[in-house]
């Protein structure tokens, strides 16, 4: 009997190999000092992070969760001054994202407004944003989802006439790049020269990244970083990440204890040197997918930001082709028979999950949170999108045996 076709949506054993000396070489180092809470290996990374993304400060931190919820702690002792936002605090975001997104704005004290996404970009909606502003809005926190840029420009810009903070969620976007005409962004919100041409999660007052590890940058275990230009925030966070203390046994806020190990450390400085290459293979298999399915017409594939189109009402469409899209997940919208077509892939041995069937305005955890508008497309793309299997190491012959297993669905 053929053996069956398994292909998961992530191979980290085939990484592993891969970088198996690297790792064991560093690993050793680790073991060597000792040291295994902050430590010299945290600094290397911070330090090498920092460069990489282009920033003057990058903290490491236990998770992408906790990153998100100490940008908005340090936000609201900065901006705010006082250690949690209030309920009546709104931070506009997107309910189609990660349960995290909105659990930090939650647990930082802080209400999330959900407001609509673009339907083709699957980001939020700066027209719908604008729509959600309130006197009590404090601030935006945009999610770059799949590895696609939110539309930074008109957000920052959105943020500077009203006054509010801009946290981007970079969970998922480790290495993407924001390339379009940037709008200038003033001093203190965190980047002086605007938002062309640079990382995601440094365009913001600071950005949250995750290296949970099947995202595009992965450590062993749980981690996370904050990036961010402004030094009063990366103080604020180091407070926070160690108990609130600014000096050792003498907390000056209810801080946690949320370092990142030296362990995590020494494995993600392996992978940093590889990321852009890791984030280029993903952008060819996209472009493989991307062509296979172009006439399919039930299949809307993958549309990022471009230099020349990029919408800001929740219906235009862009074009498609941008390389700052990091394809952290290849997520196509099927217009009739998902369920059908994930069930035909499942069983053919491709592993595909719809990233995320539930919005989080649905969900009794967030029963307290605010909508704003319909959410029309935000719906129609939980009960509509699918991931395909994308990692740098999926073989040409699968990713043809994707391609034809698709093919043969809607030629049934
Ligand atoms: C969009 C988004 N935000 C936040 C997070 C939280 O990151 P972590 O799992 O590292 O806490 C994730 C990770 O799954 C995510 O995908």
């Amino acid at each position: 009997m053929a053996k069956k076709v398994e292909i998961p949506a992530l191979d980290l054993k085939r990484e592993y190999d891969f970088l198996r000396k690297d790792i064991a070489r560093e690993l050793r180092s680790c073991f060597e000092s000792q040291q295994w809470i902050l430590g010299e290996k945290v600094t290397q990374f911070e330090e090498k992070a920092a460069k990489y993304l282009g920033v003057k400060h990058a903290i490491g931190v236990a998770s992408g969760t906790d990153a998100l919820l100490l940008s908005l702690r340090a936000l609201a002792i900065k901006e705010k001054n006082k250690e949690y936002f209030d309920k009546k605090d709104e931070v506009i975001t997107t309910p189609f994202t990660f349960v995290a997104t909105a659990e930090a704005i939650v647990r930082s004290g802080a209400t999330p407004v959900f407001v609509d996404v673009n339907l083709a970009t699957f980001n939020i909606c700066p027209g719908e944003i604008k729509k959600a502003i309130t006197k009590n809005t404090v601030g935006i926190l945009p999610v770059h989802l799949y590895g696609n840029s939110c539309r930074m420009d008109e957000i920052l810009k959105i943020a500077k006439e009203n006054n509010l903070f801009v946290v981007e969620d970079t969970a998922q976007a480790f290495g993407g790049t924001y390339s379009t005409k940037g709008a200038c962004l003033p001093a203190r919100q965190g980047s002086a020269s605007g938002g062309k041409g640079k990382k995601l999660g440094t365009i913001g007052n600071c950005g949250a990244f995750s290296f949970f590890p099947s995202k595009n940058l992965g450590g062993c275990g749980d981690g996370g970083l904050i990036a961010t230009n402004n030094i009063r925030l990366a103080e604020l966070v180091r407070i926070l990440r160690n108990h609130g203390q600014i000096k050792k046994y003498n907390a000056s806020y209810i801080g946690y204890n949320s370092r990142l190990d030296s362990i995590q450390a020494a494995i993600l400085l392996v992978k940093l040197k590889y990321v852009d290459k890791f984030n280029q293979l993903r952008r060819e298999i996209a472009k493989k997918y991307n062509e296979a399915f172009k006439d399919i017409k039930q299949l809307q594939t993958p549309k990022p930001l471009t230099i020349n189109h990029q919408p800001s009402t929740i219906n235009q469409q862009p074009s498609t082709i941008n390389y700052g899209h990091v394809y952290h997940l290849y997520t196509i919208k099927v217009t009739s028979g998902r369920d059908e077509l994930l069930k035909f892939l499942n069983s053919s041995g491709i592993d595909t999950r719809p990233y995320y069937p539930i919005l989080l305005s649905k969900m009794k955890a967030f029963k307290n949170c605010k909508i704003k508008g319909d959410l029309k497309n935000a719906k129609d793309l939980s009960k509509k999108i699918l991931s395909l299997p994308i990692h740098p190491f999926l073989k040409d012959e699968e990713i043809d045996y994707v391609i034809s297993t698709v093919k043969k669905f809607f030629k049934k």
